[in-house]
Protein backbone atom coordinates (compact mmCIF):
# COMPACT_ATOMS: atom_id res chain seq x y z
CA UNK A 1 0.00 0.00 0.00
CA UNK A 2 1.36 3.59 -0.52
CA UNK A 3 2.40 5.40 2.51
CA UNK A 4 0.47 8.44 3.51
CA UNK A 5 1.82 11.32 2.42
CA UNK A 6 1.79 12.48 5.64
CA UNK A 7 4.80 10.53 6.74
CA UNK A 8 6.80 12.43 5.04
CA UNK A 9 6.26 15.38 7.14
CA UNK A 10 8.80 18.32 7.24
CA UNK A 11 9.21 21.48 5.84
CA UNK A 12 6.19 22.79 4.22
CA UNK A 13 6.46 22.63 0.02
CA UNK A 14 7.73 25.67 -1.90
CA UNK A 15 6.33 28.01 -4.10
CA UNK A 16 8.55 28.40 -7.14
CA UNK A 17 7.08 31.76 -8.85
CA UNK A 18 7.72 30.24 -12.39
CA UNK A 19 8.83 33.49 -14.56
CA UNK A 20 7.70 36.00 -11.87
CA UNK A 21 4.22 35.85 -10.93
CA UNK A 22 3.52 35.25 -14.67
CA UNK A 23 -0.01 34.50 -14.89
CA UNK A 24 -0.43 38.47 -13.78
CA UNK A 25 2.80 40.56 -15.05
CA UNK A 26 4.74 40.03 -18.60
CA UNK A 27 7.28 36.78 -17.76
CA UNK A 28 10.81 37.46 -16.83
CA UNK A 29 10.12 41.14 -15.97
CA UNK A 30 11.36 42.92 -13.25
CA UNK A 31 7.49 43.87 -12.15
CA UNK A 32 6.93 39.77 -12.69
CA UNK A 33 9.74 38.93 -10.48
CA UNK A 34 8.57 41.44 -7.48
CA UNK A 35 4.78 40.39 -7.80
CA UNK A 36 5.97 37.02 -7.23
CA UNK A 37 8.08 37.68 -4.20
CA UNK A 38 4.91 39.74 -2.84
CA UNK A 39 2.42 36.88 -3.67
CA UNK A 40 4.80 34.76 -1.58
CA UNK A 41 7.11 33.25 -3.72
CA UNK A 42 9.93 31.83 -1.90
CA UNK A 43 11.81 31.09 -5.15
CA UNK A 44 12.45 33.61 -8.65
CA UNK A 45 11.97 31.22 -11.27
CA UNK A 46 14.29 32.51 -14.57
CA UNK A 47 14.84 30.91 -17.83
CA UNK A 48 18.20 31.96 -19.30
CA UNK A 49 19.26 32.94 -22.63
CA UNK A 50 22.69 34.21 -24.05
CA UNK A 51 23.22 36.87 -26.38
CA UNK A 52 25.47 36.86 -29.28
CA UNK A 53 28.06 39.03 -27.03
CA UNK A 54 28.04 36.56 -24.57
CA UNK A 55 25.40 38.42 -21.86
CA UNK A 56 22.97 36.02 -19.82
CA UNK A 57 19.57 37.35 -20.12
CA UNK A 58 16.16 36.32 -18.92
CA UNK A 59 14.07 34.87 -21.18
CA UNK A 60 12.23 31.43 -22.17
CA UNK A 61 12.44 31.15 -25.70
CA UNK A 62 15.48 31.07 -27.69
CA UNK A 63 13.86 33.73 -30.09
CA UNK A 64 12.88 37.07 -29.62
CA UNK A 65 9.36 36.99 -31.23
CA UNK A 66 6.44 35.85 -28.40
CA UNK A 67 8.02 38.27 -25.67
CA UNK A 68 8.62 41.04 -27.25
CA UNK A 69 8.25 43.39 -30.63
CA UNK A 70 11.76 42.04 -31.73
CA UNK A 71 12.44 38.93 -34.05
CA UNK A 72 15.01 36.06 -34.32
CA UNK A 73 17.14 34.07 -32.36
CA UNK A 74 18.77 35.60 -29.23
CA UNK A 75 22.03 34.06 -30.07
CA UNK A 76 22.42 36.33 -33.17
CA UNK A 77 21.36 39.54 -31.28
CA UNK A 78 23.69 41.87 -28.80
CA UNK A 79 22.40 42.74 -25.54
CA UNK A 80 22.40 46.44 -26.36
CA UNK A 81 19.77 45.26 -29.57
CA UNK A 82 17.98 42.98 -26.98
CA UNK A 83 17.98 46.38 -24.96
CA UNK A 84 16.19 48.20 -27.26
CA UNK A 85 13.42 45.82 -27.31
CA UNK A 86 9.52 46.42 -25.29
CA UNK A 87 9.32 42.92 -23.67
CA UNK A 88 5.96 44.16 -21.96
CA UNK A 89 3.48 45.11 -24.65
CA UNK A 90 2.41 41.76 -25.80
CA UNK A 91 1.36 41.00 -22.56
CA UNK A 92 -0.97 43.69 -22.53
CA UNK A 93 -2.47 42.31 -25.25
CA UNK A 94 -2.54 38.97 -24.86
CA UNK A 95 -4.29 40.02 -21.30
CA UNK A 96 -5.95 42.57 -21.24
CA UNK A 97 -7.79 41.62 -18.26
CA UNK A 98 -4.07 42.17 -16.58
CA UNK A 99 -2.66 44.60 -18.65
CA UNK A 100 -1.14 47.99 -16.88
CA UNK A 101 0.57 50.64 -18.59
CA UNK A 102 3.41 50.62 -16.69
CA UNK A 103 4.27 47.05 -18.77
CA UNK A 104 4.27 49.12 -21.63
CA UNK A 105 8.27 49.51 -22.50
CA UNK A 106 9.74 47.10 -19.87
CA UNK A 107 12.96 45.58 -20.82
CA UNK A 108 14.41 42.21 -21.18
CA UNK A 109 16.75 41.85 -17.58
CA UNK A 110 20.00 40.51 -17.70
CA UNK A 111 20.69 37.90 -14.88
CA UNK A 112 23.19 40.55 -13.42
CA UNK A 113 20.87 42.93 -12.71
CA UNK A 114 18.07 40.50 -11.37
CA UNK A 115 20.85 39.81 -8.78
CA UNK A 116 21.43 43.27 -7.98
CA UNK A 117 17.90 44.15 -7.90
CA UNK A 118 16.73 40.90 -5.29
CA UNK A 119 20.21 40.25 -3.73
CA UNK A 120 21.76 37.57 -0.94
CA UNK A 121 17.96 37.77 0.68
CA UNK A 122 16.10 36.36 -2.24
CA UNK A 123 16.20 32.49 -4.21
CA UNK A 124 17.04 31.74 -7.39
CA UNK A 125 15.56 28.76 -8.86
CA UNK A 126 17.56 29.36 -12.75
CA UNK A 127 16.99 26.79 -15.68
CA UNK A 128 20.12 26.77 -18.18
CA UNK A 129 17.86 26.87 -21.47
CA UNK A 130 19.09 25.06 -24.46
CA UNK A 131 22.75 24.88 -23.50
CA UNK A 132 24.07 23.34 -26.50
CA UNK A 133 23.60 26.68 -28.33
CA UNK A 134 25.55 28.38 -25.84
CA UNK A 135 29.24 27.03 -25.40
CA UNK A 136 30.18 28.29 -22.29
CA UNK A 137 26.62 29.41 -20.90
CA UNK A 138 27.16 26.98 -17.42
CA UNK A 139 30.51 28.59 -16.72
CA UNK A 140 29.30 32.15 -17.40
CA UNK A 141 26.41 31.02 -15.16
CA UNK A 142 28.81 30.61 -12.39
CA UNK A 143 30.84 33.17 -12.43
CA UNK A 144 27.96 35.56 -12.29
CA UNK A 145 26.52 34.18 -9.43
CA UNK A 146 29.76 34.07 -7.58
CA UNK A 147 29.88 37.84 -7.86
CA UNK A 148 27.05 38.43 -6.63
CA UNK A 149 27.72 36.30 -3.52
CA UNK A 150 25.52 33.00 -4.33
CA UNK A 151 28.05 30.63 -3.66
CA UNK A 152 29.50 30.96 -0.63
CA UNK A 153 29.20 28.48 2.08
CA UNK A 154 25.89 30.00 3.88
CA UNK A 155 24.53 30.88 0.45
CA UNK A 156 24.73 26.72 -1.11
CA UNK A 157 24.04 25.96 2.55
CA UNK A 158 20.55 27.45 2.39
CA UNK A 159 20.23 26.87 -1.17
CA UNK A 160 19.82 30.59 -2.14
CA UNK A 161 20.20 29.47 -5.79
CA UNK A 162 18.83 25.61 -7.27
CA UNK A 163 20.09 25.25 -11.20
CA UNK A 164 17.54 23.23 -13.02
CA UNK A 165 17.53 22.14 -16.87
CA UNK A 166 16.04 19.29 -18.79
CA UNK A 167 19.87 18.64 -20.04
CA UNK A 168 21.34 15.92 -18.04
CA UNK A 169 24.99 17.40 -19.68
CA UNK A 170 24.31 20.91 -18.57
CA UNK A 171 23.67 19.76 -14.80
CA UNK A 172 26.86 17.71 -15.13
CA UNK A 173 28.79 20.34 -16.44
CA UNK A 174 27.59 22.87 -13.32
CA UNK A 175 28.22 19.63 -10.80
CA UNK A 176 31.71 19.29 -12.10
CA UNK A 177 32.54 23.33 -11.71
CA UNK A 178 30.81 23.42 -8.30
CA UNK A 179 29.76 19.98 -6.57
CA UNK A 180 28.08 22.03 -3.80
CA UNK A 181 25.13 23.43 -5.77
CA UNK A 182 21.98 22.12 -5.86
CA UNK A 183 20.78 20.95 -9.05
CA UNK A 184 17.43 19.44 -10.44
CA UNK A 185 16.76 17.56 -13.43
CA UNK A 186 13.62 18.49 -15.56
CA UNK A 187 11.94 15.73 -17.16
CA UNK A 188 9.26 15.77 -19.70
CA UNK A 189 6.68 13.39 -20.53
CA UNK A 190 4.84 13.57 -23.63
CA UNK A 191 0.54 13.71 -23.78
CA UNK A 192 0.59 9.64 -25.08
CA UNK A 193 2.74 8.90 -22.20
CA UNK A 194 2.72 7.76 -18.99
CA UNK A 195 4.71 9.17 -16.35
CA UNK A 196 6.92 6.54 -15.29
CA UNK A 197 10.94 6.62 -13.52
CA UNK A 198 12.83 3.88 -13.20
CA UNK A 199 15.27 2.76 -9.79
CA UNK A 200 18.01 2.97 -12.41
CA UNK A 201 17.11 6.35 -13.48
CA UNK A 202 16.85 7.48 -10.41
CA UNK A 203 19.96 6.18 -8.99
CA UNK A 204 21.61 7.84 -11.67
CA UNK A 205 19.71 11.16 -10.91
CA UNK A 206 20.95 10.99 -7.38
CA UNK A 207 24.47 11.36 -8.40
CA UNK A 208 24.53 14.49 -9.39
CA UNK A 209 21.34 16.52 -7.98
CA UNK A 210 18.72 16.85 -5.43
CA UNK A 211 15.38 16.46 -7.31
CA UNK A 212 13.48 15.92 -10.01
CA UNK A 213 10.99 18.61 -12.11
CA UNK A 214 8.47 16.77 -13.80
CA UNK A 215 5.64 18.12 -16.33
CA UNK A 216 2.43 17.60 -13.55
CA UNK A 217 0.25 16.12 -15.39
CA UNK A 218 1.69 12.70 -16.33
CA UNK A 219 2.69 11.89 -13.23
CA UNK A 220 0.68 10.23 -9.40
CA UNK A 221 1.08 9.27 -6.42
CA UNK A 222 3.12 6.37 -6.48
CA UNK A 223 5.72 8.73 -8.54
CA UNK A 224 5.96 11.13 -6.11
CA UNK A 225 6.45 8.36 -3.52
CA UNK A 226 9.17 6.84 -5.72
CA UNK A 227 10.95 9.82 -6.02
CA UNK A 228 10.78 10.50 -2.36
CA UNK A 229 11.66 7.62 -1.17
CA UNK A 230 14.83 8.15 -2.84
CA UNK A 231 15.22 10.91 -0.99
CA UNK A 232 15.19 13.44 -3.71
CA UNK A 233 13.02 16.10 -3.67
CA UNK A 234 9.93 17.01 -6.39
CA UNK A 235 9.00 19.70 -8.20
CA UNK A 236 6.36 19.88 -10.51
CA UNK A 237 5.86 22.32 -13.07
CA UNK A 238 3.30 24.44 -14.15
CA UNK A 239 0.65 24.15 -11.56
CA UNK A 240 -1.99 27.11 -12.76
CA UNK A 241 -4.88 25.39 -10.68
CA UNK A 242 -5.80 25.13 -6.99
CA UNK A 243 -7.56 21.77 -7.18
CA UNK A 244 -4.43 20.24 -8.71
CA UNK A 245 -2.07 21.90 -6.76
CA UNK A 246 -4.19 20.33 -3.88
CA UNK A 247 -3.92 17.06 -5.20
CA UNK A 248 -0.10 17.53 -5.57
CA UNK A 249 0.55 18.38 -2.06
CA UNK A 250 -1.57 15.83 -0.76
CA UNK A 251 0.92 13.29 -3.11
CA UNK A 252 3.38 14.82 -1.27
CA UNK A 253 5.34 16.98 -3.50
CA UNK A 254 7.81 19.16 -2.11
CA UNK A 255 7.16 21.99 -3.79
CA UNK A 256 6.18 23.40 -7.36
CA UNK A 257 6.30 25.65 -10.09
CA UNK A 258 3.31 28.33 -10.49
CA UNK A 259 2.22 31.20 -12.77
CA UNK A 260 0.22 32.42 -9.76
CA UNK A 261 2.01 32.34 -6.56
CA UNK A 262 -0.95 33.61 -4.18
CA UNK A 263 -2.92 31.15 -5.37
CA UNK A 264 -0.54 28.55 -4.64
CA UNK A 265 0.47 30.04 -0.91
CA UNK A 266 -3.60 30.12 -0.15
CA UNK A 267 -3.56 26.01 -0.51
CA UNK A 268 -0.18 26.08 1.30
CA UNK A 269 -1.83 28.19 4.40
CA UNK A 270 -4.57 26.01 4.43
CA UNK A 271 -2.39 22.71 4.69
O1 LIG B 1 11.55 25.00 -15.28
C1 LIG B 1 10.37 24.34 -15.04
C2 LIG B 1 9.52 24.60 -16.20
O2 LIG B 1 9.57 25.98 -16.38
C3 LIG B 1 10.07 23.91 -17.40
O3 LIG B 1 9.38 24.28 -18.53
O4 LIG B 1 9.34 25.41 -20.66
O5 LIG B 1 8.32 26.51 -18.69
O6 LIG B 1 10.79 26.34 -18.87
P1 LIG B 1 9.48 25.70 -19.22
CA1 LIG C 1 11.75 27.05 -16.78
Amino acid sequence: ALATPHSYAEQQALNIAHRGASGYAPEHTIPSYELGDQMGGDYIEIDLQMTKDGHLIAMHDETLDRTTNGTGKVKDHTLAEIKRLDAGSWFNKEYPQYAKPEYKGLKVPTLDEILDRFGTDHKYYIETKAPEVYPGMEEKLLDTLKKHGLLTKSALENKRVIIQSFSKESLKKVHNLNADIPLVQLLWYEQNQKGEITDAELNDIAQYAIGVGPNYEKIDQAYVQKVRDKGLKIHPYTVNKQSEMKKLLEWGVTGMFTNFPDKLEEMLNKQ
